[in-house]
């Protein structure tokens, strides 16, 4: 079966051709293209939700094109009208941006329309899980063996998912105000870094020291699988207005390069504390043979290293490559092939508000 998986619930714009061999395997990317209106967010800490959609409107047809005629780039693979040889669209329908995700679902409606194609509506969050169901490289990857537990962590989630199979799917913890993705990039901005600040602040905790600044773990402790990471960015504030730190000016001196780095190690050292802590707990409570990441913040190096690090053996892990943790169209075609329903295109709409 190939799908074209379309995204377009932030930032980004993409659209990837997967194809699935059957038998519940992996699927296999045969394209995909993005582009992100990121750099023009960059100055201001946060994404501008109608700059984002407008960007989207001229990005959105050269992409699917762009993804299609990498897929089949022979002239004879499409009909003579033009119809290219898939068996499905699946699109982002939620949650996300309204404007961003009317982009999406509005085109994908429009070519399932023409080119009577099944639609298939997918939800975002599964399409950060199922990132894992797709194959990357030529080496043999072992199944996935359910019970899994999910790790979902981007800008806007932080959610840990109980998957019984491919249809039960309880949410058993999640954040209570900021998501993971969100305080790296809120911490960010005090820091002085441009949005979003995950990759930034990852990179320059490599060079820093997590002991020098410590900082407090948010629910670490708590008997549940819930987090909270809003009381660090308020800690981090109180920090920077005790010691009269300014890092968001440029008369950097070589002792606030230092200071800089030693607190995005700390910053870093304490998302990463609590998420792999509770994640681990939950795997075991809950008696799982398989954990699984996703989103964003999925592509922290250290995360990925520590869960590994401290997961029982009989745990396996499985982590997407950092280019399918963050929003990317193949993921939502996995999910639609896993998981969605072919609806008429009249039936779908865009749902900003959508959760598991
Ligand atoms: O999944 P995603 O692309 O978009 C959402 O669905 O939200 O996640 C974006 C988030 C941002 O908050 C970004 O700062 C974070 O992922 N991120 C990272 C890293 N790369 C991206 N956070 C920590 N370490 C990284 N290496
Ligand atoms: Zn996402």
């Amino acid at each position: 079966m190939t799908i074209l998986g379309i995204e377009t619930s932030c930032d980004e714009t993409s659209a990837a051709v997967l194809d699935f061999p059957g038998n519940n395997q992996f699927g296999t990317i045969l394209s995909q293209e993005t582009a992100t209106s990121l750099s023009l967010h960059a100055a201001t800490g946060g994404i501008i939700p109608e700059r984002a959609a407008r960007e989207q409107l001229k990005y959105i047809n050269p992409v699917i094109n762009g993804a299609l005629s990498h897929a089949f780039p022979e002239q004879t693979s499409q009909d003579e009208k033009g119809i290219p040889p898939i068996d499905a669209i699946a699109v982002t329908y939620g949650p996300g941006l309204i404007g961003s995700l009317l982009v999406g679902v509005e085109t994908a409606k429009t070519l399932s329309m023409l080119w009577n194609k099944p639609l298939i509506p997918v939800n975002h969050l599964y399409g950060h899980i199922y990132a894992n169901w797709i194959r990357t490289t030529d080496e043999q990857i072992d199944e996935i063996v359910f019970p899994a537990l999910a790790l979902v962590v981007s800008g806007g989630h932080t959610d840990l998912v109980l998957m019984k199979d491919h249809t039960t799917m309880t949410v058993i913890g999640g954040t209570r105000d900021d998501a993971a993705g969100e305080a790296f990039d809120k911490i960010g901005r005090l820091l002085g870094l441009s949005y979003p600040a995950g990759y930034l602040i990852s990179q320059h905790a490599e060079k820093g020291d997590a002991k020098k600044i410590p900082l407090p773990r948010p629910m670490l402790g708590s008997r549940d699988y819930d987090f909270s990471f809003s009381g660090l960015k308020t800690a981090v504030l109180n920090l920077l207005r005790k010691n009269d730190w300014d890092f968001t000016n440029d008369s950097f001196t070589n002792e606030h390069t230092k200071l800089l780095y030693d607190l995005c190690a700390s910053v870093q050292d304490s998302i990463v504390t609590v998420l792999v802590r509770k994640t681990i707990a939950a795997a075991k409570y809950y008696s799982v043979t398989t954990v699984l990441l996703g989103g964003g913040v999925a592509a922290n190096q250290q995360l990925t290293v520590t869960l590994q690090k401290n997961l029982p053996e009989d745990i396996t892990l499985f982590v997407p490559p950092p280019s399918l943790c963050t929003d990317n169209g193949a993921m939502i075609a996995a999910a639609g092939y896993y998981k969605g329903e072919k609806t008429h295109w009249s039936k779908v709409t865009a749902d900003p508000e959508l959760y598991f």
